[in-house]
């Protein structure tokens, strides 16, 4: 990289004096060091002219002590009220409507609802209302825009996981800065160690969300600087960790590559470092025993307790989905030819275990229920020691003849038999579901419309834990009461996942289906985070309104069934070398024929 006309801003680790991270910069650049809370962390802040940190590049060299304590970025801005100029001088949409401050860096235009012809106007202007800037450039998008809403938590930030169909929305639009500059710009955060309370676990993590702060400059009252205040679960409720926003990051920068055909931003050293950081994240070793991600409660969309620790599905899909989308993107080089095969391995060994043994229809639900236990072998057939009494009663009447499933999560002596929809449709959309197996899911769809789409879709699990189940697995949460928000409660954002996975088996009509019934509602609805009960009937106790990600869901939704082809953006297509070495395993698989050798085999493609 041609570094010599750039400024080198190096950040100093706190622990000592060795250089763990260095950064290329625009000129100026200087740093501030501060206290954080009295804790041992120091926050340092990194500064640079405004205009020059949308070109900013980094470059990363990791030393032996990668220790750096970054706490945000800043940049020097006029008063928020000049910002307008600075959007006019690059022409934004925005200026086409009146534009004021919401505060946080959020700007929104005044709305003209009543004007709007369809739903998809309406949408259209809302989410470019919850557009989020940064020294005046677009950078992601608010999570909720409700100007009635008294307690906003963290409502007000930027979410990874919620900007994915925002940005895809841009994406589809030809408006391709806002996503460009939300990869580079998250992607600077993400070498920010995370920290909590004294504990600094890897490297490669990417935040839950941020938040753009607009604070007067010290010691100048005439200027203001943006800063980029990361969350990366240390703040979160529940203190959760974020373990998707780092695959959505990587399938979110592949859709941009294919979508704007340049491939210039994932080629770039930093972003492939990023690539990297990810997936050695992902790839390192530890205790497990399975080729799934171990994760703690609540590290993807599912932000609480719900008892989808361990090996939960929404993890699994996207985290294939991100090897593939990597594998892809990654250049190949000698550097990086042992993270290629490891990754390589992890495919083959993940596509696998979840079409093996996460799979659930009539045919293998029988089969678990006349299950031996206590099979001490290396040819046990039951090798998770599910005891059939395990099935529970609702899905023994629930599961349809033709249709099935992957189910929740899979554990030693532990099978959680809830539908989840975003890992069953993520798992059609990147091929981590066979071709079969993605048409019995959407078979399933369409058995159990009433339970899934109902009057509101998406269920995000079903069904609802219950009673003492709940009181156990919940630890008795009142947000998480039978049948509302993460417990059975249904997601409007979930309409553009299914679209993707819909239009990619080819049975558009099903997207179009749950459109049609999303109408009826959501926008007189004033666009709802989620609803309440079985069926979807009431908007959620405690759904945020202009809920961002509902907006963009339904966009999205809207642009692929008009252009179903560029659905091929996020879908990962099964490769054949892929297809032959999960033959070789199968092959391989106890309910066939099972050899110690079989089981020491490793695949390098
Ligand atoms: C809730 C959701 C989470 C989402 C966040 C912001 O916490 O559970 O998935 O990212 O709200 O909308």
């Amino acid at each position: 990289m041609a570094a010599t006309s750039e400024a080198l801003l190096q950040v100093l680790c706190s622990t000592g004096p060795s250089i763990s991270h260095t950064r290329l910069c625009p000129n100026k650049s200087k740093f501030l060091v501060s206290t954080n809370q009295g804790l041992r962390f120091r926050s340092e802040k990194v500064k640079f002219s405004r205009h020059k940190s949308y070109n900013m590049i980094s470059a990363f060299h990791y030393g032996p002590n990668v220790s750096d304590r970054l706490r945000s970025l800043t940049c020097k801005c006029r008063k928020i009220d000049s910002v307008s100029d600075v959007i006019s001088e690059k022409n934004d949409p925005l200026l086409k409507g009146d534009i004021a401050t919401n505060g946080n860096g959020t700007f929104s235009s005044s709305l003209n609802i009543g004007g709007v012809n369809s739903i998809e106007e309406e949408a259209w202007e809302l989410l470019r209302a919850s557009m989020v800037y940064y020294c005046g450039n677009p950078v992601g998008t608010i999570a909720a825009n409700d100007p009635s809403d008294s307690s906003i938590l963290n409502y007000d930030q930027v979410f990874i996981r919620d900007f994915i169909p925002s940005g895809i929305a841009f994406l589809l639009k030809g408006e391709y800065d806002i996503v460009r500059n939300f990869i580079l710009h998250t992607l600077q955060l993400q070498s920010w160690e995370k920290t909590m309370d004294c504990h600094s676990p890897g490297q490669g993590l990417m935040p839950a969300s941020f938040k753009v702060r607009t604070v007067p400059l010290d010691g100048d009252d005439s200027a203001t600087e943006d800063i980029l205040d990361p969350d990366f679960g240390e703040a979160a409720i529940g203190r959760v960790a974020p373990v998707d926003s780092g695959l959505w990051w990587i399938i979110l920068l592949r859709a941009y590559g294919k979508c704007t055909g340049d491939l210039s931003v994932q080629e770039r050293v930093d972003v492939q470092t990023g690539i990297k950081m990810i997936l050695k994240l992902c790839l390192a070793d530890g205790f497990d025993m399975f080729p799934t991600l171990l994760v703690t409660d609540g590290s993807c969309m599912i932000d609480r307790r719900m008892g989808i620790h361990g090996h939960p599905l929404e993890i699994q899909a996207l985290f294939y989905s991100a090897l593939l989308s990597a594998r892809e993107m990654l250049i190949r080089e000698d550097a990086s030819a042992d993270l290629i095969t490891a990754l390589n391995n992890r495919l083959v060994a993940l596509s696998f275990h979840v079409r093996e043994y996460y799979w659930i229809d009539m045919r293998k639900l029988n089969e678990i229920y006349r299950y031996k236990t206590e099979e001490y072998s290396y040819d046990a057939v039951n090798k998770f020691n599910i005891y059939p009494d395990q099935i529970p009663p609702w899905l023994v009447e629930w599961m349809p003849n033709k249709g099935g499933y992957m189910i929740g999560n899979l554990q030693p002596a532990h099978m959680d038999f809830r539908f989840f929809s975003l890992g069953n449709l993520w798992s059609i959309v990147s091929s981590l579901a066979t071709n079969d197996q993605s048409h019995a899911i959407l078979d399933l769809y369409e058995a159990k419309w009433r339970d899934l789409v109902g009057d509101m879709p998406l269920k995000i699990c079903y069904p609802a834990l219950e009673g003492q189940e709940w009181r156990i697995i919940t630890g008795s949460d009142p947000k998480n009461t039978p049948w509302s928000y993460h417990n059975g409660g249904s997601w409007p954002t979930l309409l553009w996942q299914l679209t993707v996975a819909s239009i990619k088996m080819n049975r558009p009509e099903i997207a179009e289906n749950a459109v049609k019934v999303a109408e009826r509602r959501i926008s007189k609805d004033k666009w709802a985070e989620y609803y309440d009960t079985k069926r979807g009937r009431f908007i959620g106790k405690q759904a945020r309104l202009f809920q961002t990600w509902s907006i963009a869901g339904y966009v999205v939704a809207k642009q692929l069934l008009d252009n179903p082809d560029a659905a091929k953006v996020l879908v990962n297509v099964e490769d054949t070398e892929l297809v032959n070495a999960f033959s070789c395993m199968i092959s391989a698989n106890p309910r066939r024929k099972r050899s110690r050798k079989g089981i020491n085999q490793t695949f390098i493609i």
